[in-house]
């Protein structure tokens, strides 16, 4: 009996592109007992609509719309697990990955009893266009980090940042619900989560240019992944918001250090003036960043903006008072050198500032 293959197409803006697509894709149903999963993200250029209308002719189609766009790599899991296929195949819906690469990858999964077959850009066999020189650059050096992270029984793999893979749902069912969504990077989690125990392969792909709209990948989204890292490299033991929150208070570390300087050689005023003043200024600016990134799902705007800052003052004065005083305390009776003076306070306050300002700023647990 043919295979039951389930293909979860994430879609978020891309109605001009589907319908081509699933003009390549249903004639696999001449091989494979086939189910197609649309996973849309309240698309506001009426991908949803179409799917639903397309669905009443073609029963192999299936639409799987979500309310609040939550991304990519929820989106992936979520079809994954609403997927009824033995094999399932997870591919871009905006025509960058050829159709005709799911064969391939179908059979090479089949044939080499496999868990997982990525379709890789960097095969040496593989062709990309519609990839920046810019994004080629940083594909290479996030795959570069990724295989670093990851264990080293996938450290052949090429393409750990692939849009495209196919896998058997059965064995894999446990580790796509361990994985965490909060990325762009479905398939670099799966890989994290899964400890190096998955048979794996690649198929070259041939990447094309987007036909219809634009791509969703933007800092924030390169952000998670660099957390991603981290939080792999952390043996996924310490929270990705604190590596975030952590990461964003060292830039804040910057700017106090470039804070001061500028205040006492620019402005004239002395160490214990200007601190207080540069220790603010950072403050604000990591309000201002973690709030673009590190809580961007509870992200506020307006007047909450405001208030939150407030609030970020008021929860981050304690130990910013504790850091003016203990830097303070440490240029007087320590040692006559800003620099330690100010890591030595800064350290204090990145505990307290995390705890209190994810309940009580942004009102998360
Ligand atoms: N449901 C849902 N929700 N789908 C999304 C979302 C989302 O938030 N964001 C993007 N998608 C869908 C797009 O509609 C498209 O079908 C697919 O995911 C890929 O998104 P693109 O925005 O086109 O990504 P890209 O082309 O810039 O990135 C490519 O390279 C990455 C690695 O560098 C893709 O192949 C990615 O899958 C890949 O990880
Ligand atoms: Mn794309």
């Amino acid at each position: 009996m043919a295979p039951r293959v389930s293909i979860v197409l994430p879609t978020y803006n891309e109605r001009g592109n589907l319908e081509p697509l699933l003009a390549q894709l249903l004639p696999l149903q001449c091989r494979f007992d086939l189910e197609i999963l649309v996973v849309d993200d309240d698309s506001s250029d009426g991908t949803a609509e179409l799917v639903r209308q397309l669905a009443h002719g073609e029963p192999r189609l299936r639409l799987v719309r979500r309310v609040g766009r939550s991304g990519l790599a929820s989106a992936i899991k979520e079809g994954l697990l609403d997927a009824t296929g033995d094999l399932a195949v997870v591919m871009d819906a905006d025509g960058q990955h050829e159709p005709a690469s799911v064969e391939r990858a179908l059979d090479t999964l089949l044939q080499g009893d496999l868990d997982l077959v990525i379709g890789s850009r960097f095969h040496p066999e593989a062709s990309i266009q519609g990839l920046s020189g810019r994004r080629e650059t940083g594909s290479t050096w996030a795959n570069a980090w990724a295989r670093f992270s990851l264990p080293a029984a996938y450290g052949q793999l090429t393409d750990l940042m692939s849009g495209f893979f196919a896998l058997r749902l059965e064995p894999l069912l446990p580790l796509i619900r361990a994985v965490d969504v909060n990325g762009f990077k479905f398939l670099f989690e799966l890989l994290a989560v899964s400890r190096g125990r998955l048979r794996t392969a690649e198929v070259p792909l041939r990447f094309q240019p987007r036909s219809y709209g634009s791509s969703k990948l933007d800092l924030a989204i390169f952000w998670d992944f660099l957390i991603s890292i981290l939080h792999s490299l952390s043996l996924r033991l310490l929270p990705r918001r604190a590596i975030s929150f952590g990461l964003v208070g060292a830039s804040g570390v910057v700017v106090q250090l470039a804070l001061t300087q500028a205040l006492m050689q620019g402005a004239g005023l002395g160490f214990e003036r200007a601190l207080p003043l540069a220790v603010v200024g950072a403050a604000s600016s990591n309000y201002l960043i973690n709030n673009a990134l590190t809580f961007r799902f509870q992200r506020l705007r307006g007047l909450k903006l405001l208030q939150g800052l407030l609030k970020f003052l008021l929860v981050a004065s304690l130990p910013v008072l504790a850091n003016v005083g203990l830097a303070s305390a440490f240029y007087s009776f320590v040692a006559r050198d800003t620099l330690w003076a100010q890591l030595a306070g800064i350290l204090v306050v990145f505990v307290w500032n995390y705890a209190a300002s994810s309940r009580f700023v942004w009102n998360t647990p």
